[in-house]
């Protein structure tokens, strides 16, 4: 494989930092306020955008056609109330507490609520969105959505934490350990189970989802212990221990390409801006470059992140004419179609925050590494660079750093260029004209300037525990090597004597072979059906067949296909083709 390799003379690269440090600067100068007050106006019941939500509830966007957002999803809601709660504890924002107490509150009751996915009991906190009054909604959705348990409690433990330090354990106890607890139980049942990825759209394991599951149930033992609540410990251990495992699944990482693969289903390339979006979310300044957790600096996520901002140098018209080691307008996932597939504002956000994410940890370290994985990465910036450790003092350090820096500021000047003279921030911008489109106002786009922004000033949110973690030398469930029982059912009218088969890419599909095809059963006619355990995490294709006096005929091309999930159980409901 080749990679471009930039060749700056020193001039171009003194100048280049210049203006576009100075042009981002007053971006986030300006953006800044905008920012925290369009995240503000859309909180109940008192934002200026969201009338109608109830005390604490996010509204997502005011949109209410093109898309309809007037909807608080767990995942917006959390993200946001975690860079709000990092702006309390840490004293930016003294003002904030009645607004994050309210949040707890709106939070508990959502949980409490019996929605399409279950109550609170059986399967509900999987639900991914409510309606702004706290009621169900019924619609048809894909859910259920599994981060959402884990990114409330990651933002309710980061208050808690701050509470206990600051004398007030027995709040914590009384009236946010019941809230925590419920979304720690939940992961710790449920964390191996399929689910759909954050974008609402493919139904599998999903990195981002195992990685923000695993720190919250890292960051509830921590917190468990703190207050004296050790009952919960051993088990949310074993689960964060698999969930650690499954982590380094090779399902996700790939190797050869040098990127995370997003979800083990939906037959993609898998670049997408979910493996980014988990690195700064699960960013530990303390885990310095640690590659098992992903952390913004080391070498698979930094490798990654070339993979994922390359992928769409070449598909949106704004980033034509680009050079190929300087920032460009990133989006979801390359495949995406949503509103035609469009740069997202928090994607590009995100990009730049590793980034000051790494410089971060780079600094403290006093060092950084080139390793093979991460050499691509780096040879963006030096076209000599090679492989080895750069102290803080040695020139390579200094001139990398720098133009890493000038790469973020890159992103955000990006998103400075498509951000509309009234500061407003959308959840797209036309890849083509770069007009903003889609939801006006979303609240997910505000939280993800301010982190950013916040990045670039150096600020880092709390450690959650990620530094020393050492993967299990075994790995139980769902960590690749178990099985998931696959239900194959198909609608295949037959005339007497004539009988349904199946076979397929694994040796428990028979490996292929018409000759000895498993016969399924048609107890519930014209419905044929068979149970087979496949392996976990694998791409699986398949065909029907029929046998009627010997003859054997195949359904038609192409071969179906499917991907197992990490474990559990799985149905297909196929018609014959
Ligand atoms: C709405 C979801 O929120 C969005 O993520 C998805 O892309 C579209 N539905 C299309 O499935
Ligand atoms: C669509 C996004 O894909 C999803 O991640 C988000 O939760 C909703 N919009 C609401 O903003």
């Amino acid at each position: 494989m080749k990679f471009f390799k930039s060749v700056l003379t020193c001039a171009s690269l003194v100048s280049t930092i210049f203006a576009q440090s100075s042009s981002v600067d007053s971006y986030v100068a300006t953006e800044s306020p905008i920012a925290k007050a369009g995240l503000l106006a859309n909180i109940g019941p008192s934002g200026a955008k969201s009338s109608g939500a109830k005390a604490g509830v996010v509204v997502a966007s005011p949109s209410t056609t093109n898309p309809d957002y007037l909807f608080t999803w767990v995942r917006d809601s959390s993200l946001v109330f975690k860079a709000i709660i990092d702006q309390y504890t840490s004293g930016q924002d003294t003002s904030l507490r009645g607004l994050i107490d309210e949040f707890v509150s709106a939070e508990a009751t959502l949980q409490q609520t019996t929605n399409p996915s279950g109550s609170v009991t059986s399967g509900g906190l999987g639900e991914p969105k409510f309606n702004i009054d706290e009621s169900a909604f019924t619609g048809a959705w894909g859910r259920p959505q599994r981060d959402g348990p884990a990114l409330r409690a990651t933002a309710i433990i980061s208050y808690a934490n701050w509470l206990v330090s600051n004398g007030n354990s027995s709040w914590v106890t009384s009236h946010l350990w019941p809230v925590i607890q419920l979304d720690l139980d939940y992961i710790t049942n449920n964390w191996n189970q399929s689910t759909f990825d954050l974008w609402e759209e493919v139904n599998s394991s999903s990195f981002w989802t195992t990685a923000v599951q695993h720190r919250a149930l890292r960051e509830g033992v921590a917190l468990a212990n703190k207050i004296g609540q050790t009952s919960v410990v051993s088990g949310y251990t074993t689960q964060a221990d698999n969930l650690l495992c499954f982590l380094q699944a090779c399902s996700y990482w790939n190797p050869s390409q040098g990127y995370i693969t997003a979800n083990t289903g939906g037959g993609r390339s898998g670049k997408d801006a979910n493996t980014v979006l988990t690195s700064i979310h699960t960013f530990d300044p303390a885990a310095g470059c640690d590659t098992v957790t992903f952390q913004p600096c080391s070498d698979k996520a930094l490798s990654n992140l070339k993979v994922y901002v390359d992928s769409f140098r070449s598909i949106y018209g704004i980033n034509s004419g680009i050079s190929a080691s300087s920032a460009v307008a990133v989006g979801r996932y390359p495949e995406d179609v949503y509103y035609n597939g469009n740069p997202w504002y928090l994607a590009v956000f995100a990009v730049a925050e590793q980034l000051y994410d790494s410089l971060i940890v780079w600094n403290a370290q006093g060092s950084l590494s080139v390793t093979s994985t991460s050499l691509p990465f780096f040879s963006q910036f030096s076209s000599g660079i090679t492989v080895g450790t750069y102290s803080s003092s040695t020139s390579t350090f200094q001139s990398l750093t720098s133009a890493i820096k000038t790469f973020a500021d890159g992103f955000l000047a990006m998103n400075a260029k498509y951000t509309p003279a009234n500061g407003g921030l959308s959840e797209q911008y036309d890849k083509s004209s770069g007009t903003p489109t889609s939801a006006v106002d979303l609240t997910w786009s505000y939280a993800s300037a301010l982190t950013a922004f916040a990045a670039r000033g150096g600020f880092s949110s709390p450690s959650w525990g990620a530094s020393g973690l050492t993967v299990p030398a075994v790995c139980s469930a769902g960590s690749g090597g178990g099985t998931v029982a696959v239900t194959f059912n198909v609608d295949a009218t037959t005339t007497f004597g004539e009988n349904i088969y199946l076979t397929g890419s694994d040796p428990a599909l028979q490996d292929w072979s018409p000759d000895t095809a498993l016969a399924l059963s048609a107890a519930d006619y014209p419905i044929w059906s068979i149970t087979v355990n496949l392996p976990a995490n694998t791409d699986i294709q398949y065909k029907y067949i029929r046998k009627f006096n010997g003859a054997i005929t195949w359904e038609s091309d192409p071969n179906n296909e499917f991907t197992t999930p990490a474990s559990g159980s799985y149905t297909l409901n196929d018609s014959w083709r």
